[in-house]
């Protein structure tokens, strides 16, 4: 057994990833309320899950995880953005996120959107501007972080989980909102580190279906935590879906089904992951941690 990886690892890229955030937030000449709000959720905290899968796609191909910053920014902006949006009253209607009040209840529902609407603008601009690498990785990653969080992506599972409310669905159309709620963004972090690494279609294709099975898993711990988790511990309201009439995987499959879905599809993630000969580790204690996370 190898020693642990991922706490340092971690500790290290969240603390240059947190510092490239203010600072980039601060350059902004915009109004100081819209800057006020756009910093507020960024550093509220959060597993900065998405950065670290980043981070560690580049670690295994040996490749500085540093050249990753802008990307990595990038998407953790455009996640916040989906956040703020996701508490608004006219969608889950939520007070709590990230251990603080939500963006509107602090700004107004008005800024809030706007805070959001920026984030997101912004993060294009952000890996437009990412030094030394070449344009054609630019334009693959621009294309890659669209498709991942618009109208095929995030977007897309957000509108499927806005219908889905007050109807029964199938396991099918639950894993249709999962995957691209919350997979799609999973994915396009991993993909990302493939660009800006140079890995080769085969290894992508590897990589692609790791993160789709995490991807999936994640939002199924997410539900988990919604009936089971401790407020105080996630930051966020327990009981949010049920309030919200949502199916979720513990609604249709009852929680020990939602567990065993969970394990199951962590090891289909972990399966795809040996079959790459790079040094994952650091991937892998993300999967664990995923499976095992209580907040
Ligand atoms: C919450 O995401 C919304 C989902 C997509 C499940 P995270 O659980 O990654 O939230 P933070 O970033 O840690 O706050
Ligand atoms: C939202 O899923 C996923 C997003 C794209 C924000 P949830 O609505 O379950 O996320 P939480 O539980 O509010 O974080
Ligand atoms: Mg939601
Ligand atoms: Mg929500
Ligand atoms: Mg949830």
């Amino acid at each position: 057994m190898s020693i642990l990886q991922l706490e340092s690892f971690s500790t290290k890229y969240k603390t240059l990833l947190e510092e490239y955030l203010q600072k980039t937030i601060n350059r902004l000449q915009a109004p100081q309320v819209l800057k006020e709000a756009m910093q507020y959720s960024l550093e509220a905290g959060g597993k900065r899950i998405r950065p670290l899968l980043l981070f560690a796609t580049l670690h295994a191909f040996q490749k500085n995880p540093e050249i990753g910053l802008n990307s990595a920014a990038a998407i953790e902006m455009i996640h916040t953005y989906s956040l703020i949006h996701d508490d608004l009253p006219s969608m889950d209607n939520d007070d709590l996120r990230r251990g603080k009040p939500t963006n509107h209840k602090v700004f107004g529902e008005a800024n809030a959107i706007l805070a959001g609407d920026a984030l997101l603008t912004y993060s294009f601009q952000l890996i437009v501007e990412t030094p030394g690498i070449e344009a054609e990785a630019k334009l693959e990653l621009v294309r890659l972080i669209a498709q991942s969080s618009g109208a095929e992506g995030m977007v897309a599972g957000q509108v499927a989980d806005m219908l889905g409310e007050e109807k029964e669905l199938s396991l099918e159309e639950l894993e249709y909102i999962h995957v691209h709620k919350t997979g799609k963004m999973l994915t396009g972090s991993v993909l990302a580190g493939a660009i800006l690494a140079g890995v080769n279609e085969e290894k992508r294709n590897w990589l692609k279906q790791f993160s789709y099975h995490l991807g999936l898993a994640f939002q199924i711990r997410d539900d988990l935590l919604d009936v089971d988790g401790d407020e105080a511990v996630i930051g966020k309201p327990v009981g949010s879906d049920e309030g919200n009439h949502k199916t979720t995987y513990p609604a249709l499959l009852g929680i020990n089904g939602a567990k065993a879905e969970l394990m199951k599809q962590i090891q289909l993630a972990k399966d795809f992951l040996l079959k790459l000969d790079e040094d994952t580790q650091i991937l892998e204690e993300i999967t664990d941690l995923v499976e095992n996370r209580n907040y």
